[in-house]
């Protein structure tokens, strides 16, 4: 009897601490789903299921407005931002500069945040500006890099010609094509698509993309590692980890044997040199830093180009007179010789194409999450520290108050009066 009492007490005294710590929206909150019993905003959770994210952020803003704000079941404030202005407004604040801790992303770095994508504070400030500053040197963006990215393209084209007129599955066939240019000056190096190691890559990043989205069970409840860890993928991610570090390791074990100081080749080879300082481990310049900002750059250079040129073919084929017009153009300005950046002015209605495709298809609709660094104020609402920010981008995109026809394919959008420009707000 006693014992049931002791029971019984523990339980009431359970749930009264799961009841005072029920997620709950903060004060001033932007408006949104409320929350249920200890679920946070139930209604907002179950949706992301039932409609996908897309629709589900649609109803959302149809409700409540361009800034709205739900819940998470581990108390966590959401806030998505709908329209241009919020977006750009929230982009330009320090104090919204931060990045959320997401347990898929932290797996990849032993818990700790690190990198650049997913990283904040003043190591990520100095790790941003060594590698921006470096790339930059190297030739990212720059003539010297077009060699790379034809020669790359070289490969692309012979590869095209061998399927002679068979089907393409066009997702991820321009992986490696990207994967190779950026692989160039970040360690000097080229996967050949032969090699089994880069399917392995290709493969871990789209894994990794898997992990990250908003349903994935580990996302919604972090707790489940501890019970469910194959399950909820949570093993699959510490696999990944290893496999890539494993890799990062021993690229720079062969940078190291082949190391000159005085004529660095690669972002690897200046980093080396950088790891050599006094207080480097301090700044972040430590192995398991690069190998997690490598990942970083596979994942943002990887795979966002690679779809972005998926979809540019696939418009292209849906699209013939939009094609034609493309190609006539191409064919007048470089009259069958190889491009280079140098004449993108020529081509205004080729640039203005592939903004007709980016505006389209946005690869990252939701862009990479940011959260309050420390507690700030949006539009006159309160956002506490630790809140998440969304910026959805593919509403900016799809806003039939901006574009008027937002559906439509129509590249000359962005040739006003023949002028390459982004349009003016059509409402
Ligand atoms: C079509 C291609 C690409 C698209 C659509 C794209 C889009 C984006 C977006 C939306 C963000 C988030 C910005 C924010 O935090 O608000 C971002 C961040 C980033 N991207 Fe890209 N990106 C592309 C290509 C690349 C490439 C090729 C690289 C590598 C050199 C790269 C490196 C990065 C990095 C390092 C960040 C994080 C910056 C930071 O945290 O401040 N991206 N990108």
């Amino acid at each position: 009897m006693a014992a049931l009492l002791w029971l019984g007490l523990a339980l009431a005294a359970l749930l009264a601490w799961v009841w005072v710590h029920r997620p709950k929206r903060p004060a001033n909150f932007p408006p949104g789903p409320p929350c249920v019993l200890v679920f946070g905003s139930l209604s907002a959770t179950l949706e992301l299921f039932t409609m996908g994210i897309r629709q589900a952020l649609r109803k959302r803003r149809r409700l409540y407005g361009d800034i709205n704000g739900a819940v998470s079941p581990t108390g966590l404030g959401i806030v998505n931002l709908c329209s241009l202005e919020l977006i750009r407004e929230a982009s330009a604040m320090p104090e919204l500069s931060g990045r959320p801790e997401i347990l898929p992303l932290l797996v990849r770095s032993y818990m700790k945040k690190m990198g650049i994508i997913f990283n904040d504070g003043a190591v990520w400030r100095e790790q941003r500006r060594f590698a921006l500053r470096h790339l930059r040197d190297l030739g990212l963006g720059r003539k010297d890099m077009e060699e790379g990215i034809l020669g790359e393209f070289e490969h692309l084209r012979r590869d095209m010609e061998l399927l002679e007129g068979r089907p393409l599955q066009v997702l991820g066939y321009f992986n490696l094509t990207a994967l190779n240019i950026l692989w160039r000056v970040v360690a000097s190096t080229r996967i050949d698509p032969s090699d089994p190691e880069a399917r392995l890559y290709v493969q871990l990043v789209k894994e990794f993309f898997e992990m990250i989205r908003p349903t994935s069970p580990l996302g919604i409840a972090p707790w489940l590692r501890y019970i469910v860890p194959e399950w909820s993928g949570f093993s699959a991610l510490e696999r990944q980890r290893e496999v890539i570090n494993a890799t990062f390791l021993r690229l720079l074990a062969e940078h190291r044997a082949t190391l000159d100081r005085d004529h660095p080749r690669d972002l690897m080879d200046h980093f080396l040199i950088e790891m050599e300082t006094t207080d480097a481990a301090e700044r972040g310049f430590t192995e398991l830093n690069l190998a997690v900002t490598g990942m970083d750059l596979f994942i943002a250079g990887m795979e966002t180009t690679s779809t972005q040129l998926s979809w540019a073919l696939l418009y292209m084929a849906s699209h013939p007179a939009a094609q034609r017009r493309v190609q006539a153009e191409v064919d007048r300005e470089l009259g069958g010789r190889r491009p280079s950046g140098a004449d993108r002015a020529r081509l205004p209605l080729t640039d203005a194409t592939l903004m007709e495709v980016m505006r389209r298809a946005t690869v990252l609709p939701r862009a990479v999450p940011h959260a309050a660094a420390r507690d700030c104020h949006l539009a006159g609402y309160s956002l506490p520290r630790g809140t998440v920010v969304l910026m959805d981008l593919d509403a900016v995109h799809m806003d039939a108050n901006h574009w008027g026809d937002p559906d439509k394919f129509r590249p000359e959008r962005f040739l006003p009066r023949g002028r390459l420009r982004a349009p003016r707000r059509a409402a």
